[in-house]
């Protein structure tokens, strides 16, 4: 029987999760591919470090090592950083090997690239595993994009970040505290940076971009905020109007444009995200035949992300996966349109005897905190005024939540 031969880079939360797989689901992976998938080579970067890894793998520091196996089918990538990886993943495309990436922050700079060289060298790239960890939202995105035309894509796409919202609003656990643990469970980046302060969703969200639209918008007009703003007193005050913050990535497009924006957005009860909690991630796709759909599931993790791998590993072997997918679609059907229409929106820092009059009053949450409606251009000129110190916006429902008393307010 022929022989499936891996390489592995990285060997920690990710590459060993797909180690340990390859080896608890041989069976499944000889029977689907017929042939035996065998773990030829690891990368890491500190030799001294004690592994669970078989004696007959090779465990090298040297990239070259790998490239000068006799047999290398596919090569797997889970370290980190845009480069060495980059080139490591180039000379493996070039030497005939299939790749798969877990690596968001290098395929987002420089995925088109690697999928060029792909489609010229006849090898497949697998990147399931770049967006939602465990959930197989490109495959269902791809598959989605044959006839349906996608409007508008959001999604909870940091683990961590939903994690430690999570552990801040039900434990009262303090926003230090939740990160460590995120840290100890393998969820966060190796510099936690890139999920706190959006990097990582933002990585994700070109990727979806590039996936839904064929395009992705310019990365300077993209509004990127993290969770770092977001108090206990904060959430606290939300949970009490019966909204919750989830860090939310949204896409759309109208005309031709795409416009995205990442950071922390309040949600109703009524909202899919509302009950997404811990590192579960969801993405909601509205498009023109099918409607609304949500996927949710893991977003980070051992498990989840080597299930991404294997099943990648998969289309790979079987060369399923189209390199042209990424960059092909032309058609997409108007997402919804935020111009200057009234918003909800909790404010803070801003006083009802103000009598300010770009905005309605909806609600006095607390001394400090509001609920009020006004357009993103109001908002935009109210902050410009230093009337309001910070504000989020409202998705979802909830002005119905509220004319059906699902939630009581405090003062209207
Ligand atoms: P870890 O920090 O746990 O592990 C990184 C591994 O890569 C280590 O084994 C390290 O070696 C090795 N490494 C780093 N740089 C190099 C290098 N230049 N040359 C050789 N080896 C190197 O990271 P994760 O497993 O958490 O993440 C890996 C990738 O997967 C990242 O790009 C991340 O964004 C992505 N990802 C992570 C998920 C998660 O849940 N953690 C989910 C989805 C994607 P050594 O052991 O010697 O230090
Ligand atoms: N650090 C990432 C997260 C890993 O927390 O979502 C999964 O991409």
């Amino acid at each position: 029987m022929s022989v499936i031969k891996v390489a592995i880079l990285g060997f920690g939360t990710v590459g060993e999760g797909v180690y340990k797989t390859i080896h608890s689901h041989a069976q499944e992976l000889e029977g689907v591919l017929g042939s035996k998938v065998e773990v030829a080579a690891v990368l890491i970067r500190n030799k001294q470090k004690k592994r669970n890894i078989d004696e007959d793998v090779l465990i090298t520091s040297d990239f070259n090592e790998i490239l000068s196996l006799p047999q290398l089918d596919v090569v797997v990538e889970a370290i980190v950083d845009k480069e060495p990886t980059f080139t490591f993943l180039k000379q493996a495309i070039r030497r005939g090997s299939h790749i798969i990436t877990a690596n968001k922050e290098m395929f987002a700079h420089h995925g088109n690239e690697l999928l060029e060289l792909a489609e010229s060298h006849k090898v497949s790239v697998g990147f399931e595993a770049t967006v939602a960890g465990g959930i197989p939202v490109i495959q269902t995105l791809r598959q989605l994009l044959n006839v349906n035309r996608v409007g508008t894509v959001q999604g909870i796409l940091n683990g961590t970040s939903n994690f430690i919202l999570t552990e801040m609003r039900e434990k009262k656990q303090s926003f230090a505290a939740a990160l460590r643990l995120a840290q100890e469970k393998g969820y966060a980046e190796a510099d936690p940076t890139n999920d706190v302060e959006g990097f990582d969703a933002f990585y994700k969200t070109m990727i979806l971009s590039r996936i839904a639209f064929g395009k992705e918008p310019n990365w300077q007009n993209v509004e990127r905020e993290g969770i770092t703003s977001i108090t206990r007193e904060l959430i606290e005050t939300a949970e009490k109007l019966g909204l919750r913050f989830k860090h939310i990535a949204s896409i759309s497009k109208i005309g031709s444009q795409i416009n995205a924006a990442v950071k922390p957005t309040l949600v109703g009860k009524s909202h899919p995200f509302y009950g997404v909690e811990g590192v579960e991630n969801a993405v909601n796709v509205h498009s023109d035949i099918v409607g609304r759909i949500t996927l949710q599931g893991p977003g980070a993790g051992m498990f989840p992300t080597a299930s991404a791998v294997i099943e990648d590993l998969v289309y790979v072997c079987q060369n399923q996966l189209s390199n042209k997918n990424f960059t092909n679609i032309t058609e997409a059907c108007d997402g919804e349109k935020k111009g200057n229409e009234k918003e909800l929106w909790l404010i803070q820092g801003l006083s009802k005897n103000d009598n300010n009059p770009l905005i309605t009053w909806v609600a006095q949450a607390t001394d400090e905190t509001a609920i009020i409606q006004a357009s993103r251009e109001e908002i935009e000129k109210l902050i410009n005024q230093q009337k309001a110190t910070c504000y989020f916006q409202i998705i979802g429902e909830y002005e119905k939540e509220i004319k059906n008393k699902e939630v009581t307010l405090a003062v209207l």
